[in-house]
């Protein structure tokens, strides 16, 4: 019997195809009887749809800190108001961006202290911690261009910011082998999307099949 579900975050820089490949997921997990819940960060709930406005389109320039606790706030929403009740309620949860973008981005993108940014984090989530990571690393050029339309408010803070973030995420996989699974995501989408699937199966046999 399932007793609790799973908490599955998708990360990387833009353009990687993340999205993309949480959908097929989500499809193939539904089609295999599971609960699903598609969500994101930020701007998951109503509030969080009022930050997002904030964080991705303001006209005013925010700084960096007031940019670090919006997103923070999002988070802690999102939390206690989605993702820990259906977790408890035993959904398989598929977050498009969670706290690594938090330490990718805020930390190493925007160059500021990433062990802070990780305690902050910390008391955002208040408790839940992803089961597993599923981190898309794709070269500049391949996100350029999967890239549309007029670039948001990060989005145009150009390569060398991406690179940092990209650098960023690699170190945080290394401090957690355990949770985050980097996958290439220059391959084509039928590659990454049975790395995705693959990686997905086999945490779903650990946790519930066994
Ligand atoms: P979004 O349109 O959701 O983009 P994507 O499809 O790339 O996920 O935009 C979210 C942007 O916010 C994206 O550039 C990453 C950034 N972000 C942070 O900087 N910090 C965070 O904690 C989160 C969740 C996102």
């Amino acid at each position: 019997m399932q007793k609790k579900g799973l908490f599955i975050t998708f990360e990387g820089t833009d353009g990687c195809g993340k999205t993309t490949q949480l959908n097929m997921a989500a499809e193939f997990l539904k089609s295999k009887g599971y609960e699903v819940v598609i969500t994101r960060e930020p701007g998951a709930l109503e509030t969080g749809k009022k930050i997002r406005q904030i964080l991705l389109h303001s006209e005013e320039k925010l700084s960096d800190y007031c940019e670090m606790f919006l997103f923070l706030a999002d988070r802690a929403q999102h939390v206690e108001a989605l993702i820990k009740p259906a977790v408890e309620q035993g959904k398989i949860v598929l977050c498009d961006r969670h706290k690594d973008s938090h330490i990718a981005y805020q930390g190493y993108g925007r160059e500021k202290n990433a062990q802070l940014i990780k305690e902050l984090n910390q008391i955002a989530v208040n408790g839940i911690e992803p089961d597993l990571t599923l981190l898309y690393c794709v070269s500049p050029e391949v996100a350029m261009k999967r890239l549309s339309g007029a670039p948001d408010r990060i989005e145009a803070e150009g390569t060398k910011f991406q690179e940092r973030v990209l650098e960023g995420y690699k170190k945080i996989a290394k401090e957690n082998p355990e949770r985050i699974k980097v996958i290439n995501a220059d391959n084509s989408v039928e590659t990454v999307y049975n790395d995705t699937k693959n990686t997905i199966i086999e945490l779903i046999e650990k946790k519930f099949e066994v």
